[in-house]
C-alpha cells in the first residue's frame, strides 16, 4: 500500500510510516461505509467529550439523530447506501452542468449551512475523482478550503474508477489537496489490471478507524496483538477475516511495472479521445454531454429535424413553441434510448446508459485491457447505423 501511495503521487500522510496507512478492502462501497462509521464515531466523541454516565448516553442518542452525511448528486449510490447502513441522515447536494457537474466551494458551503440551520450535524462528505455517470471531478482546492472551516467534517475521496489514472504524472495534480482530506479510495480491479476484488483505501489518521472499529474479545488476544507488533487489519474494516489480496496486487505491480501500468492508462485514454473525435465528426447525429474524460464519453442522439408539414401539424409556427427546450429534451431522450436499446439488442457491443441532469445518455468507455481502435470504431459505426435508421424513419 505504501508503494501505491508513491506510485499514485498521494500525500505522504497516507504512508504507514506516519499516522496514516492503507488497507485493501473488497469494494468502494465497503470503503465508504467503513469511513462513514469512523467519521460518525469521531463526531460523536467530539460532541460528547467530557460527559459521563447517563448524561453521556443521552447526548450520544441525541447527536446520532442529527448526524448527516453528504455528497453531490453525482456521487455513486454507495454513499447514500453507506449512510443507510451507518444509520444517519443523508443529503444530496445539487451540482450544475455549467460547473462540469463538479462540487464547488459554494455548493458545499451552502449545503453545510442549510443542514446546520435545520439543527443537523454534518459529519461526512464524499467528494469524487471521476463520478460514475460523467467522470466529473470535484473542485478539490475549494473543498480543501471548506475543510479548514469544518475540520471535524470527514472528507472522503471516492476515486473508485478514475483514481487509477493517478499512476500517470500528468494526472497527479488532482491529488494535490488530498493531504487535507481524511481518506481516499480507488479500485485496482476497475482500471488497473488487478482481478476483482482489490479496493485500496488510504486514511490520513489510522487511529480514526482503529478507535471506531476495535473490539477485542478474549479469543482474539495474542502476544503480538497486545504488544502492537502487528497491524491488525480487522480494526480497519468491517469483517474479521481477510483475503490475501496483496499477493495479486504484488504480482500485477511486478509484472507490468509502473511504466506498464502507465502505458495501459494512456493507451485507453487515447482510445476514448479517438471515439470522441469520431462522435464530433457526426454532430448531425450526436451531442457530447461530457468527456472524453478518463476514457469515458457521454453522448446523446440528436432528434431528427421535423419537416414543415410535421411542424404545421404540431402547431409549431416559425419554429417557436413556448416549451421548446423541454420538448427538444424529451425528443432527444426518446431517440437516445431507442438507439441505445437497438445497439445493445444487436449483441455485438454492450453500452451503458444514464440520466444526467434530465438528459438520457449513452456512456462509452474504452478502459478495458482488450480495447482496440477497431472495436471502438465498430461501436461508433453501430451507433451511426442505428441513429441514421431513426433519422430516416422520422
Ligand atoms: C465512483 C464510484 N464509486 C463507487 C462505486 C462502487 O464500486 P464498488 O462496486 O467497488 O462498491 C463505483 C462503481 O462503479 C463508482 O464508479
Amino acid at each position: 500500500m505504501d508503494w501505491l501511495v508513491q506510485m499514485l503521487g498521494l500525500p505522504e500522510s497516507y504512508l504507514s510510516k506516519g499516522e496514516g496507512g492503507g488497507v485493501i478492502q473488497g469494494s468502494a462501497s465497503e470503503a465508504i461505509v467503513t469511513c462513514m462509521v469512523a467519521a460518525r464515531e469521531r463526531m460523536i466523541r467530539k460532541c460528547c467529550e467530557r460527559l459521563e454516565g447517563e448524561e453521556k448516553e443521552r447526548r450520544i442518542a441525541q447527536t446520532k439523530g442529527k448526524l448527516v452525511a453528504m455528497g453531490s448528486d453525482m456521487v455513486h449510490s454507495a454513499s447514500p447506501k453507506g449512510a443507510l447502513i451507518a444509520s444517519t441522515l443523508y443529503y444530496s447536494i445539487p451540482v450544475k452542468a455549467e460547473d462540469g457537474f463538479a462540487l464547488t466551494r459554494k455548493g458545499l458551503r451552502t449545503a453545510l449551512k442549510e443542514q446546520e440551520e435545520k439543527g443537523r450535524i454534518p459529519y461526512y462528505c464524499t467528494v469524487t475523482l471521476g463520478a460514475t455517470a460523467t467522470c466529473a471531478v470535484d473542485v478539490f482546492k475549494e473543498i480543501a478550503e471548506v475543510k479548514k472551516e469544518y475540520p471535524d467534517l470527514w472528507i472522503h475521496v471516492d476515486a473508485a474508477y478514475a483514481g487509477a489514472a493517478l499512476v500517470c504524472e500528468e494526472y497527479q495534480h488532482h491529488a494535490k489537496y488530498f493531504g487535507e482530506f481524511d481518506s481516499f479510495n480507488f479500485n485496482m480491479h476497475k482500471w488497473l489490471l488487478v482481478n476483482f476484488d482489490a479496493s485500496c483505501l488510504f486514511v490520513r489518521h489510522r487511529h480514526d478507524l482503529i478507535s471506531a472499529l476495535t473490539i477485542t474479545p478474549s479469543y482474539l488476544l495474542n502476544p503480538s496483538a497486545i504488544s502492537g507488533q502487528v497491524t491488525d487489519y480487522r480494526d480497519w474494516q468491517i469483517p474479521l477475516g481477510r483475503r490475501f489480496r496483496a499477493l495479486k496486487i504484488w504480482f500485477t505491480l511486478r509484472s507490468y511495472g509502473v511504466s506498464g501500468l502507465q502505458h495501459h492508462i494512456r493507451r485507453t485514454i487515447k482510445l476514448g479521445e479517438f471515439f470522441a473525435d469520431l462522435i464530433k465528426g457526426r454532430s448531425d447525429l450526436f451531442n457530447i454531454i461530457t468527456g472524453p474524460s478518463f476514457a469515458l464519453t457521454v453522448i446523446s442522439v440528436v432528434p431528427p429535424k421535423k419537416t414543415e408539414q410535421q411542424k404545421l401539424v404540431n402547431g409549431e409556427v416559425n419554429d417557436f413553441i413556448p416549451d421548446a427546450e423541454q420538448q427538444h429534451r424529451e425528443e432527444a431522450n426518446a431517440v437516445t434510448k431507442q438507439v441505445y436499446e437497438a445497439v445493445n439488442a444487436r449483441g455485438e457491443v454492450f453500452l451503458t446508459s444514464g440520466v444526467i441532469a434530465g438528459n438520457y445518455a449513452i456512456r462509452v468507455v474504452s478502459a478495458n485491457q482488450n480495447a482496440e481502435e477497431k472495436w471502438v470504431k465498430r461501436a461508433f459505426e453501430l451507433l451511426v447505423e442505428e441513429a441514421e435508421k431513426v433519422h430516416s424513419q422520422a
